[in-house]
């Protein structure tokens, strides 16, 4: 069992959009660490989602971290937007950034811890030089454009690789694990040495609630 408290950032990819306010306000009353936003463009992913207009709606009712995660082509252009908008932490794509080292400083120049995000074809070591300047890593454990996929086993080793990474470092960085994450996952993810959970649809479409579907989650971390 892990000895540090695993992080649950609710996506809200798998929210109704109806009524986005109190399902973000349901889902912090029940002890949500972060609210994760899945920004996608259609190019980078084949799925389009959302922009920044949801992350300032969101930023009006959120009492915790927005935990932005732009699956977007070239993201250099937007960062200010979402910076703008509300974001606390903003996740890129390694995959995505010809430049990954200054998207990275630049997102810390606007204020927002910088996370990079790890497409399940990426290795661990594409994190190179930049691993250090990161606040938080996320690594896909599905192939990223829609919720609701089954979890990738193998990329319980990557997050082991990961974990050692970071330990040698020394630097206090996150490794997310986004895709996926249920109660029978999530403590798969957190012996390999995750310290955050990203889940959506077993917290937004869970059959009892929201409430229910994060105190499954929390209970499955914690039992390990
Ligand atoms: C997928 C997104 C994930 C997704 C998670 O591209 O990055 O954050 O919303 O959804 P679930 O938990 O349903 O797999
Ligand atoms: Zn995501």
């Amino acid at each position: 069992m892990r000895d540090t408290r695993m992080k649950i950032a609710p996506s809200i990819l798998a929210a109704d959009f109806t009524c986005l306010g109190e399902q973000v306000q349901e889902a912090q009353a029940a002890g949500a660490d972060m609210i994760h936003i899945d920004i996608m463009d259609g190019r980078f992913v084949p799925n389009i989602t959302m922009g920044p207009l949801v992350v300032e709606a969101v930023a009006r009712v959120a009492t915790i971290p927005l935990d932005v995660h732009l699956m977007i082509v070239e993201p250099g252009g937007f960062l200010r937007r979402f910076a703008e908008s509300g974001a606390d932490i903003i996740s890129v794509h390694v995959e995505a950034c010809a430049h990954l080292h200054r998207t990275v400083d630049e997102i810390q120049g606007l204020g927002c811890r910088a996370g990079v995000a790890l497409n399940p074809h990426t290795p661990a070591s594409a994190l190179g030089e930049v691993l250090e300047m990161a606040s938080i890593v996320n690594v896909m454990t599905v192939n990223p454009g829609f919720g609701g996929q089954a979890f990738i086993q193998s990329m319980t080793r990557k997050i082991g690789q990961l974990s050692r990474m970071v330990k040698q470092s020394g630097e206090d960085i996150e490794i997310e694990v986004d895709g996926g994450i249920h109660r029978d996952t999530i403590a798969i993810a957190n012996r390999a040495g995750a310290t955050v959970a990203v889940a959506g649809t077993c917290i937004f479409q869970h059959e009892a609630g929201i409430a229910a579907g994060m105190a499954e989650l929390r209970e499955a971390a914690e039992r390990g």
